[in-house]
């Protein structure tokens, strides 16, 4: 079968329900991206028009069709430490304000974790930080790709992948593959065992969730526009514990939106 050419129109269709559905503005520079990444799954599964597949999405009342393609359209790029000035901000500044506290219990929520090396940067880093005393860490991973949180789960990387990380850490935190496995790292236990996954839409209502020290909310909010954002952000606010934080990535801000959270440095807002 042939590669399809995907119309304007069949694109605006394509593109208002990503927007309708995650949030994500897809705008017409993505109509080849979406183009390539669709033709893929319609020569896989011999569906025969762009019509057909937009179709069996929005008719598919279990929502797992939905679901992959939301799976095909998000970016997830990601890397263990990425953006390390806030895991030295946790060291620095934010750890001793919790110490000085007395705080029991610490829960951050990595609110867009994508394949897991974000929260598992974040647990490694709660581990060196408290694991000699009495504190207790959890963490709450979620995504909107049940792809990525799959691979999350897994915590199965390319050895390539922990480059940049100390080698008194991998030798702490990470096992190494043998026979089959040769060539990849797995996160070992005790770090997976402080992370609860979970698929949240960022646009959607949160139910059950509770509040937190931190909100790592980053390189995500650069796939929405305006009104989003405030939204999101304004619910965010509302999960943050009193005197805790907001990371959003470094390319990212809360400049021009209507917003509670306290500038404290780039990319890191306080709920005072
Ligand atoms: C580029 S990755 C960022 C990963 C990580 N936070 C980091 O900074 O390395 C963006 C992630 O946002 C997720 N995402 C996109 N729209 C979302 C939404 N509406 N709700 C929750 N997650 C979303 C994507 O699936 C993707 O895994």
């Amino acid at each position: 079968m042939s590669n399809f050419e995907i119309s304007d129109s069949e694109f605006k269709r394509f593109s208002d329900l990503v927007y309708q559905k995650t949030g994500i503005n897809l705008h017409y520079g993505k109509k080849q991206l979406l183009q390539s990444r669709v033709n893929k799954v319609l020569r896989k599964r011999g569906i025969l028009s762009y019509k057909d597949y937009f179709t069996l999405i929005v008719n598919d009342n279990t929502e797992n069709e939905l679901h992959e393609f939301i799976n095909l359209i998000s970016t997830n790029v990601t890397h263990f430490f990425r953006e390390e000035r806030h895991f030295e901000f946790m060291r620095d500044v934010w750890a001793k304000e919790i110490l000085a506290k007395g705080t029991k219990t610490v829960d951050i929520w990595s609110a867009a974790c994508s394949s897991g090396e974000e929260p598992y940067s974040i647990a490694i880093t709660l581990k060196e930080l408290f694991g000699d005393t009495q504190i207790v860490s959890s963490i709450l991973a979620s995504d909107i790709s049940t792809k990525v949180l799959n691979l999350a789960q897994k915590a199965i990387y390319p050895k390539e992948r922990i480059d940049n990380i100390n080698k008194e850490l991998i030798k702490k935190y990470f096992q190494e593959g043998t026979k089959s496995a040769q060539g990849y790292i797995k996160v070992k236990d005790d770090i997976k065992r402080m992370i609860n996954y979970k698929r949240i839409n960022l646009i959607e209502a949160f139910d059950n969730i509770n509040s937190f020290d931190i909100i790592f909310c980053r390189n995500v909010m650069i796939y929405f526009d305006l009104p989003t954002k405030e939204m999101i952000v304004n619910k965010l606010y509302e999960h943050v514990k009193p005197g805790g934080y907001i990371f959003v990535g470094h390319s990212e801000s809360l400049n021009g939106l209507n917003s509670k959270f306290k500038y404290v440095m780039p990319a890191t807002y306080k709920k005072e």
